[in-house]
């Protein structure tokens, strides 16, 4: 009996008024960042530290496993937004290098972590290709979805200190801007339900591991701060009722829909809400656009 679909071919395509233009910002962090910038917490400040860690080499991986099949994509608009992804990634990677040495700089073992995450990416790289690029259409379906709850969650946005709040709002208006690219050339490579829905769990067990792995070391490092009540109030922001993390779980397993498209939410209001509100943080000298043109 044939329990796996045969069609697995999305519908949905990204809204015209939603544009895919990569900007540079120039974020810049001093030492008016404080170390605990979200919500005065421990906990949640290392768990974030870590996630931006993960950002630079990761996107790399993206921009990479997405570059391999980009030829598989003949419509002109698409390979624009092909492009757009490749530049708003690779700009992504640039503002997070800052913020990670700044945090670096505060005494984490950042250097540490991104050699152990190198040896996890190479790994990774030994799959064959379109299962690389189904990794990454599984860990974008991560950020999109972690990307939605940060737009749309006034609670969290205010808990981040205002020396943070706009770099992690410009990648989330970003990441909902490029959500489908991914998404669009797998499926134009012949990508299957299978692979998409097998990288999606495989992809998000790694990052579970490895993320929760980089915040330990975080708090490792940083253990005279420690606090268990702290902790136990992290855990539950993040993980318990209408946690950050437990209210995504829903919208994950969207993704195991046949079908399924990450236009099919179509959240582009968020990027219209957001987007003139964050143009203000743009470092004078980046002001007139980017004029790097990436391939
Ligand atoms: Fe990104
Ligand atoms: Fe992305």
């Amino acid at each position: 009996m044939q329990t796996r679909p045969s069609v697995d071919k999305a519908v949905a395509r990204k809204p015209e008024q939603v544009a895919i233009k990569p900007q540079r910002m120039g974020f810049e962090f001093d030492e008016k960042v404080p170390n605990y910038w979200l919500d005065d917490s421990y906990t949640l400040s290392h768990t974030m530290n870590a996630l931006s860690v993960l950002f630079p080499q990761g996107e790399q991986f993206f921009v990479d496993s997405v570059r391999y099949f980009r030829d598989c994509v003949t419509d002109p608009a698409k390979k624009a937004e092909v492009r757009g992804f490749i530049g708003q990634e690779a700009m992504h990677s640039l503002e997070h290098d800052a913020m990670n040495s700044h945090v670096r700089d505060q005494g984490m073992p950042v250097e540490e972590l991104e050699k152990q995450l190198k040896m996890v990416l190479d790994l990774t790289r030994k799959l064959p290709k379109r299962h690389q690029l189904a990794v990454t259409c599984g860990l974008e379906h991560l950020t999109a979805m972690m990307a939605d709850m940060l737009l749309e969650r006034s609670d969290v946005r205010e808990d981040m200190h205002e020396t943070m709040r706009p770099l992690w709002v410009w990648h989330a208006i970003e990441e909902t801007e490029h959500k489908g690219v991914a998404f669009d050339v797998f499926q134009e490579s012949g990508g299957t339900y299978a692979e998409r829905t097998f990288y999606l769990a495989f992809s998000t067990a790694i990052l579970g591991v490895v993320a929760s792995y980089f915040t330990g070391r975080m708090m490792l490092s940083d253990r005279r701060n420690f606090s268990l009540r702290d902790g136990a109030r992290g855990l539950w922001r993040m993980w318990g009722k209408n946690g950050t993390f437990s209210s995504l779980i829903p919208t994950w397993l969207n993704y195991f829909r046949p079908g399924f498209h990450p236009w099919q939410h179509d959240n582009s209001e968020l990027i219209a809400r957001f987007k003139a509100e964050i143009e203000q943080y743009i470092a004078p000298q980046y002001q007139k656009g980017s004029t790097r043109t990436l391939q």
